[in-house]
């Protein structure tokens, strides 16, 4: 439990637990997680046995608690803390929860019942089991190699995937898909006769209530079974489906079932035998059906292939395009996991439309905590104001349901940003991206300046440094603006991609204009953006419901952070803002630099308060970013003024 050494205690140091620590505390109730509970509070007390006298705190499991499954009541008062609980994943969170309250947990105050809002808090890893020459071993990791694989098995030395478990519990996960999307050949085979090394690892995350999930390959039948066909109507594929999931359900009793990625950038699918997607996810809910599991298909199903010269090809139609028409053909234990926007975890895009578009099936929305597009954890980036507002979004306008609310049928996942690096995330401020993921996943509508303040009390304990205000003021400083500073240095105004292909790190304006992958700017001397209007355009704008079909339709009404997304406009075009676009592009990414280096200069003065490495590394990577932020300024401005012709008006210089 103290984790392995050297490793990183993020979210749980010491200091955070000494509230509990230093308190009577009795636990009433039996089963495995309650025993975990009881080894938390042992290694909280510093093993000293435990104190002696009445409870100052109770955790009891009471069958007839009305907490559900996973919830819990806090009742402070007389100076006692109790926390009540029906099942033990409650009180397990329960008592994360008290160790986030401090000392608050031991005051006088209301009773609180606390319950996930979304029953599923799912990260998917992007792990191989070998190590790609380009890709490295977790395809878009920066934080290292796999937390789950190492030589070329799941890792005999399994500290660290329980200390991972543990931080995971801590901020409200519950699901772990340990396999990349991408399910190669060796990977493949996890399913089948490498099952017990799955099983081992569900066995460590499983101590902290994490459910284990595997990604598996549509041609799995083919592939592994030696038939012909993977046709999802055929009695022989759906016999081996059904199979494959006994044998894993009797090796992890508690596993949670499959993540497919399928007729999506090269990997198999319904389509090649003239099947739907939902024929293709039902065979397999099927499969999983007689043991609880549950099928993730996800909805990134799109034509990588495109020429670019063709116009009437829009990628962010292709989502609703697939799937709209299927909702209500999924089984019960399908979910359809769709990607929080139309193209790619861009910096800016508008909500994904399909998660309107589907009252009849159930729903997992998905984030992207590693930061591909968002400076792959060498910049300062915290993504929970984004996701925040993704959450927030109501596809049928004020009067409707929220994301978050429309999300409860399938819940909220993210692919995680972790890996072996000994910080958990590569860069140690990414860890508010997953801290604030799985607290957001709990609580979709949580405010995330409040999160933001929650992690900077557990993982820097400001109080016990010599100036705790700044500490606090100089850590808000740095990263609560820090989506909107790395948006305006990249590419602008919803446009999205602007990235070096491939790796996807770094400025390169022109780099996806010519490809197949569908993700075009469209930029020429007069003007830049794509036309989605109805009207004019590719007619994404009407994949909405009202109002914000409407809204998203002209460039009047058009909201200036995604104008350009859904509409071709000149340079000289009025933002709503009062500045042309040609200078709204010049401002932002002199701004964006600039607040880089303030952030920069901000960290510096917290030297003597934060923990010497950690502030190494970080410091560290400041420069990276500053570097490549400069970069982006440079090549974005240049383009554009080659491109318009029409000088900055603050006459600063543009090469
Ligand atoms: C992005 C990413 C890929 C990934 C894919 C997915 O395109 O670049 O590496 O496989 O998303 O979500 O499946």
């Amino acid at each position: 439990m103290t984790g392995p050494s050297g490793i990183d205690h993020a979210w749980l140091p010491d200091a955070a637990l000494r509230g509990i620590g230093s308190r009577r505390v009795t636990i009433e109730g039996d089963g495995p997680l309650v025993d975990t509970l009881r080894a938390e509070v042992a290694y909280a007390q510093g093993n000293a046995g435990a104190l002696q006298g009445d409870a100052d705190i109770v955790f009891r499991l009471d069958g007839d608690a009305d907490t559900g499954p996973e919830g819990f009541t806090l009742t402070r008062s007389g100076g006692r803390t109790t926390v009540t609980a029906a099942a033990p994943a409650g009180l397990l969170y329960g008592f994360f929860h008290v160790v986030r309250l401090g000392a608050a947990a031991f005051t006088d105050a209301p009773e609180q019942t606390h319950r996930p809002a979304l029953s599923r808090r799912m990260l998917n890893h992007w792990d191989n089991i070998d190590v790609h020459p380009v890709m490295g071993q977790v395809e878009r990791g920066y934080a290292g190699g796999s937390l789950f694989w190492e030589d070329g098995r799941a890792r005999g030395d399994r500290d660290r995937v329980r200390a991972y478990a543990r931080l995971l519990a801590a901020c409200g996960i519950n699901a772990v898909c340990v396999n990349n999307v991408n399910v190669h050949g060796t990977e493949a085979r996890l399913l089948t006769d490498r099952i017990s090394e799955v099983a081992a690892i569900a066995g460590e995350l499983g101590e902290y209530g994490l459910r284990t999930f595997l990604s598996v390959s549509f041609a799995a039948p083919v592939v592994l079974g030696g038939l012909d066909t993977a046709d999802p109507l055929d009695d022989r594929v759906r016999d081996w489906w059904r199979t494959a999931a006994d044998h894993a359900y009797a090796h992890i009793p508690d596993f949670g079932g499959f993540v497919v990625k399928a007729d999506s950038e090269g990997q198999p699918g319904p389509f090649a035998y003239g099947r739907s997607h939902a024929d293709g996810a039902n065979v397999i809910a099927d499969a999983l059906a007689p043991h609880g599991g549950t099928v993730h298909w996800r909805a990134f199903v799109y034509n990588h292939v495109q020429d670019w010269r063709d116009r009437t090809t829009d990628r962010a139609r292709a989502a609703y395009d697939h799937f709209a028409a299927l909702d209500g053909q999924f089984k019960d234990n399908a979910v359809l996991q769709v990607k929080h926007g139309p193209m790619d975890f861009q910096v800016r895009e508008p909500v994904s439309p399909v998660i309107g578009a589907l009252s009849r099936t159930r729903v997992a929305v998905e984030l992207q905590a590693t930061q591909e597009y968002t400076g792959q954890q060498r910049h300062v980036c915290a993504l929970a104001p984004m996701w925040s507002g993704v959450l927030g979004f109501r596809p049928e306008g004020e009067d409707g349901a929220t994301v978050g609310q429309l999300a409860d049928g399938g819940g909220l996942v993210a692919v995680s940003n972790a890996g072996a690096d000994p910080y958990w995330t590569g860069h140690p401020l990414a860890q508010f991206n997953l801290y604030a993921y799985g607290r957001l996943a709990w609580q979709p509508d949580a405010d995330p300046q409040q999160l933001l303040h929650e992690w900077t009390e557990l993982t820097f304990s400001p109080e016990e440094t010599a100036d705790p205000e700044r500490l606090r003021s100089g850590l808000r400083a740095v990263l609560r603006g820090s989506w909107e500073t790395y948006e305006k240095y990249t590419a602008p105004l919803g446009v999205g991609f602007m990235v070096q292909p491939g790796h996807h790190y770094g400025p390169g304006v022109d780099g996806y204009e010519y490809s197949p992958w569908g993700t075009y700017h469209f930029a020429d001397r007069d003007g830049i953006g794509v036309d989605r209007s109805r009207a004019t355009g590719t007619g994404y704008a009407a994949q909405y419901a009202k109002p914000w079909s409407q809204t998203y339709e002209t460039p009047e009404s058009c909201p200036d952070e995604l104008l350009l997304f859904f509409h071709h406009v000149p340079y000289g075009h009025v933002l709503h803002s009062g500045k042309t676009v040609i200078q709204h592009i010049y401002d932002t990414h002199f701004e964006g630099v600039e607040e880089a280096e303030a952030a920069q200069g901000v960290w510096a003065t917290l030297a003597d308060l934060v923990a010497p490495a950690r502030h190494a590394r970080v410091a560290e990577l400041y420069e990276e970013q500053l570097r490549s932020a400069r970069e982006w300024r440079d090549q974005v401005n240049s383009y554009f003024l080659r491109k318009s012709g029409i000088p900055d008006a603050g006459g600063r210089r543009i090469y």
